[in-house]
């Protein structure tokens, strides 16, 4: 595949290419630019990759975090920087941020801080990571117990993604990342046909390192048009409102199950308030619970509902304000009363579960 570039304001700032053979090939041919590399992983990337990093790249610095979402922390932001500046790095050097989205995010972040910035290369190694996190530059850790309270925008100068990662994801992160395909499915009506014509082989690798690179593009061209999350950009939280409620409240479930759960909530509202396609959404909602392999047991869906009225993204006017899935290629905003919200996701809990 070609480089995808990202433009923002007309200057180059981050180019994505899907590869295979990153960790040999295209990794120590960009960091030859740069005076002084610095990886960081968590520990479970760092066992399964860390020796061919080191074959790849020499005696190169590296720092790992403990795996998972719960170090997501300014902890463990703080103990990369103090990394960092202990191996002396300079403002010319490169971090490249090897591992899953809580990598990607950390690691960004700190690019983005140390010596008022240097460069970042994200070499995303889940599915989810590769194709929604990695792309287009948020960067954040959660703080106060609040998810990505804390972050910036920061474009990584090149992110490599290479499918052979996937062969070592347990299925459950494979499903998480297909939560956020799905999500683009229902934003993109030539995703959602590739997806709707491949049910059978949802989990095959080969079909995931076909399916990437336009997820990848597909995010890329959203970033290039709204960097900042002004506009068009929040599309990509459709189903998030939902899903983010139930994964609060709960949590027993990964982000991209929540967020294909959330996706049939908000079909099923796009069906009741937004004039929207139900032959098409009861055909979306087959794929999202054909991928999760079966409605889950949520909490309790009112409850979930109260959660949602404290979304960030919502107007502060007691309203929920969600992007939802109407006909295929199409969504739209739509604004619920809290009250109407809370009535609606019960009666919708009662059907779909
Ligand atoms: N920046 C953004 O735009 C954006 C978008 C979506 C999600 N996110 C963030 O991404 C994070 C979730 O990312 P994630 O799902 O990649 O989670 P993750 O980084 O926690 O990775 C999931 C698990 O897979 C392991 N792992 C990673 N690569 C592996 C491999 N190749 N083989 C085996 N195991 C591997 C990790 O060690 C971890 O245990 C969340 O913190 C979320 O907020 C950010």
């Amino acid at each position: 595949m070609k480089s995808i570039v990202i433009h923002t304001e007309k200057k180059e700032v981050s180019r994505v290419t899907c590869r295979k053979n990153v960790l040999q090939r295209a990794l120590p041919e960009a960091l030859s630019a740069y005076k002084e590399a610095f990886v960081f992983t968590d520990e479970t990337v760092r066992a399964l990759y860390g020796k061919k990093v080191r074959a790849a790249l020499g005696d190169v610095p590296m720092h790992a975090m403990p795996a998972g979402e719960e170090h997501k922390t300014p902890e463990t932001l703080l103990s990369l920087l103090a990394a960092m500046a202990g191996a002396g790095l300079h403002r010319n050097a490169c971090l490249v941020c090897l591992g899953g989205g809580v990598v990607g995010d950390i690691g960004g972040l700190a690019a983005s801080l140390y010596m008022r910035g240097i460069a970042c290369i994200q070499v995303p190694t889940t599915l989810l990571s590769q194709v929604d996190s990695s792309v287009g530059g948020k960067t954040a850790v959660d703080f106060m117990g609040v998810k990505n309270l804390v972050g910036a925008f920061f474009q990584p100068r090149q992110v490599f993604a290479d499918p052979a990662f996937f062969a070592t994801l347990p299925p459950r992160e494979i499903r998480c990342g297909l939560g956020e395909i799905v999500k683009h499915g229902a934003l993109d009506g030539d995703i959602y046909d590739t997806l709707q014509a491949n049910r059978d082989r949802l989990f095959d690798l080969d079909f995931l390192a076909e399916i990437v690179p336009a997820n990848i593009a597909f995010k890329a061209r959203v970033v290039r048009a709204d960097a900042t999350e002004k506009g068009l950009r929040k599309c990509l939280n459709l189903g998030h409102t939902t899903a983010h409620a139930f994964e609060l409240l709960d949590g027993k479930l990964s982000h991209g199950e929540y967020v294909l759960v959330g996706t049939m909530f908000e079909a099923e509202l796009a069906k009741r308030h937004a004039g929207g396609d139900a032959a098409y959404l009861d055909e979306l909602q087959s794929l999202c619970l054909a991928v999760l392999g079966g409605m889950p047991a949520l909490p309790d869906a009112v409850e979930a509902a109260r959660f949602a009225l404290l979304d960030k993204k919502n107007t502060g006017k007691g309203s929920v304000v969600m992007t939802v899935p109407v006909a295929k290629g199409k969504y739209q905003l739509l604004e619920l009363s809290g009250e109407q919200y809370c009535e609606e996701l019960q009666e919708i809990g009662r059907k779909l579960c």
